[in-house]
Formats: structure tokens, C-alpha cells, sequence
């Protein structure tokens, strides 16, 4: 099977990048993880990827006069590993438009949000306060616009009425380690690819359009809960 290779860029703790190395490690995934770059020598997640036996680099921006030629460093970086993908997991600086269009196609994101709400920064906090009952994540193809690419896969977690945020982004994070892994491998696999600005996805990965997540669940027991069943029948 011809593996893509494929490249991480992180900031920080770099749980996604482990998540995404661990899936990778499997020799039929479909995707081969060559490097991970930091814009931070210190990032928490260059030092997991060095245990793992993969390459690392830290490519900072103040080595560099402009953001154009700190992202030809990376592109550079990715040349000389021969990165086929690239995946952004807690890369927290913006990328200039012709790396992200030399790119389209073949770097994609995780947002911590279910896409298109809830775009930016402290989303978990905005999810609490817009008092949304169903919150989650999003892998998207990266486009010139933040947080605005076609979306390739999400996965949803309900809030509870008592939540907090800590609770919530560890709920959200628990479920985007579940879903990145699976995003990389259907674009890797040309399962999922990015065609007139939209995903188009091919195979039997449709997911399971039977599912519903109600957040709060009826609670079965309780008396005074709604019979959907019941309801269902005078709905037109
Ligand atoms: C994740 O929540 C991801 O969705 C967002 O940044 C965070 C990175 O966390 N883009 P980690 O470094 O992968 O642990």
C-alpha cells in the first residue's frame, strides 16, 4: 500500500499528533507520519514525536524576517521529508495564503467546535455560554480563511446542564482523538477528497445516517419523560 506521507505541524501539547502517531503506527493505516514541526523549540508534543522514532524540526517565526518566509522554511522542512499531507494539529499561527493554496487539498485541521459555530479561539467557553446541548469537533480541509475549510468529518458530544468548561474540553478532546485519526485515514485513502470547494466523500463511509445524539437523553425511567415514539406519531 502506497502510505501517504504525511507531516504535523503543532504548538504545544501535541495530543492530536499523538493520537494521529498512534493510529500511524498501524502498517495498514494509510497514512505514514514522517515529521512533526513545531513553531515552538519548546512544545510539549516535539518531544513525544522524538520518543516515537519520528523527526522533528522547531522552526520558529522570529528566526524569520516575514510569516512568507517562516512558512517557506516549513514548506522546505516538508520538501525535505517528502511530505505528500500535512495535518494541523494545535498549530497556532495563521499560514499565509500561498502556502495554504500550495497546500489545498492536502493539509487539513482539527477545530474544537462543531463547524460553522463557534470559529476562534475558547470555544468550549463560548459553547457553554451560547447554552448549546450538543457541542463537538471538526476536521476541515484548511483554506485561506480560519476555521472556514470544507468540512471532511465531525463528532459530537452532548453538554450536560451542570457542565463545566474543563469537563467539556476534556469530553471535546476525548472525541477529536477519536476523530482525527479517522479523517486523516479518509483523506489518506482518497476516501474523502476536496473537489469544487466541497468534500466529496467515496465508499461506504457515510457514517451511520440512523443515528441521532439527543442531548439531554430522555431518561427512559422517569415518568415524566417525552415517548418520542408517541411524538413521532403526530409529527407530520
Ligand atoms: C485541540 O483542541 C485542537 O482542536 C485545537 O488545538 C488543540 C490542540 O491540542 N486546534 P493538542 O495540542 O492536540 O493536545
Amino acid at each position: 500500500m502506497n502510505r501517504k506521507r504525511t507531516s504535523i505541524l503543532i504548538s504545544g501539547r501535541g495530543s492530536n499528533m499523538a493520537a494521529l502517531i498512534a493510529a500511524a503506527a498501524d502498517p495498514s493505516f494509510p497514512a505514514e507520519i514522517v515529521s512533526v514541526i513545531s513553531n515552538d523549540a519548546e512544545a510539549n508534543g516535539l518531544q513525544m514525536a522524538a520518543q516515537n522514532g519520528i523527526q522533528t524540526r522547531a522552526i520558529a517565526r522570529k528566526d524569520y524576517s516575514s510569516r512568507e518566509e517562516h512558512d517557506a522554511a516549513i514548506d522546505a522542512a516538508l520538501g525535505e521529508s517528502r511530505s505528500e499531507m500535512v495535518c494541523l494539529a494545535g498549530y497556532m499561527r495563521r499560514l499565509t495564503a500561498g502556502f495554504v493554496e500550495k497546500w489545498s487539498g492536502r493539509m487539513i485541521n482539527i477545530h474544537p467546535a462543531l463547524l460553522p459555530a463557534f470559529k476562534g479561539l475558547d470555544t468550549h467557553a463560548a459553547a457553554l455560554s451560547a447554552g448549546v446541548r450538543i457541542h463537538g469537533c471538526t476536521v476541515h480541509f484548511v483554506t485561506a480563511e480560519v476555521d472556514a475549510g470544507p468540512i471532511i468529518a465531525q463528532a459530537a458530544v452532548p453538554v450536560p446542564a451542570e457542565d463545566d468548561e474543563a469537563a467539556l474540553a476534556a469530553r471535546v478532546l476525548k472525541a477529536e482523538h477519536q476523530l482525527y485519526p479517522l479523517a486523516l485515514s479518509l483523506v489518506a485513502s482518497g476516501r474523502a477528497v476536496l473537489k469544487d470547494g466541497k468534500v466529496v466523500h467515496y465508499g461506504r463511509n457515510a457514517g451511520d445516517a440512523g443515528a441521532v445524539l439527543i442531548s439531554p437523553a430522555p431518561p427512559s425511567s422517569d415518568p415524566g419523560a417525552v415517548d418520542l415514539e408517541h411524538l413521532a406519531r403526530f409529527t407530520p
